[in-house]
């Protein structure tokens, strides 16, 4: 059969029989708000390349925390801004760091669910996700810290570790110091599809965390000796693969929008629940072509929202959390 037997719009008619025949519900309960907490500033700070968001003070990290339960968002996941930093990024494990201090605050407050990043670059003087040797990254050596890492979250009280630095092995090492410190309850949500992408650049001004390397070695100029090239294709689904394998609980693709085909292959082929994060490029660019009316910026996030999700992921991580929280509701 065809036109013009079949008439297509007629599912289109109007505004109630959309709404029936619609299969992609976006909602309150997909969105895990990420959120920056700073050390040494006294009030919240605008981050200049993320209109709308902010550099937090563990005070004002509290009152985000009522506002995402207010709005029935189910968790963040926290980022820390350090004051010192290191070649080995040992301010990243410091049990009185601005990250466990943070957590040790949500949770006397709030039930929600708390995920934290763990990855050097905020914390390493080059700036890079791993420690470096005469030869480049030392994978090895970074993972004995990254456990560290990790088990100094799970002590503050973080329900979920995100390894996010694309360390060969980091969920193996994750798991294994978590378990022998007895947080066998702490579960891995890792960054496993994660590709050197363009779109991290408002993050990276955020979080102070774009590596610089030592003139001599500019094959550490970016972050392509570990993170995805997105030439590749079927690696993904490796990375996938073997991060079940070591112990991860939630598997993550990132960035979110680009990489819909990526997230759609992972959800045919994995039964693990699938997170897609919407990076900060993704947000800032959507958000800026909104505020100078270029298009309906609300539309726009809501459209890329459902999008991550008609592609398959299980939650979306987005700088919009807030927003698309309240435009759900109708507010
Ligand atoms: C740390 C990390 C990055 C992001 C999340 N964790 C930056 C990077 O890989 O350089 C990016 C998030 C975003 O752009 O919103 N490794």
């Amino acid at each position: 059969m065809s036109f013009s037997r079949i008439r297509m719009r007629r599912l289109r008619r109007k505004e109630n029989i959309r709404r029936l025949v619609q299969s992609v519900d976006l909602n309150k309960g997909d969105l895990l708000y990420p959120v920056f907490v700073k050390e040494g500033i006294e009030e919240k700070v605008e981050i200049e390349t993320m209109a709308g968001q902010y550099h937090h003070t563990l005070e004002t990290l509290e009152k985000i925390i009522r506002e995402c339960e207010d709005l029935g968002i189910p968790g963040v996941i926290v980022f820390g801004v350090p004051e010192k930093k290191d070649k080995a990024g040992s301010e990243a494990f410091n049990a009185k760091g601005i990250v466990q201090k943070a957590v040790g605050r949500v949770r006397g407050l709030s039930d929600l669910a708390v995920f934290t990043d763990v990855c050097l670059c905020q914390y390493t003087s080059h700036g890079h996700c791993g420690v470096l040797d005469k030869r480049g990254i030392n994978n090895d050596e970074t993972l004995k810290i990254l456990k560290k890492v990790a088990v100094s979250h799970a002590e503050a009280g973080s329900d979920f570790v995100a390894p996010s630095g694309m360390m060969d092995g980091q969920v193996s090492a994750i798991r294994e110091g978590l378990d022998e410190k007895g947080f066998e309850n702490v579960g891995i949500m890792s960054y496993a599809a994660k590709f050197s992408s363009n779109f991290y650049g408002p993050f990276r001004a955020a979080a102070e965390s774009a590596p610089h390397p030592p003139p001599d070695a500019p094959r550490l100029k970016d972050r392509s000796t570990y993170q995805m090239d997105f030439k590749t294709d079927e690696q993904a689904m490796r990375e996938i693969g073997l991060d079940i394998e070591e112990g991860a609980d939630i598997l993550m693709v990132k960035p979110a929008l680009p990489y819909l085909d990526m997230i759609a292959k992972a959800d045919r082929r994995f039964e693990v629940p699938i997170s897609a994060y919407q990076v900060s490029g993704e947000y800032a660019s959507l958000k800026q072509a909104g505020e100078k009316d270029l298009l309906d910026g609300e539309g726009a996030l809501l459209e890329s929202l459902t999008s991550i999700k008609r592609a398959g992921s299980n939650f979306i991580i987005t700088y919009a959390a807030l927003d698309a929280a309240r435009w759900l509701s109708g507010d």
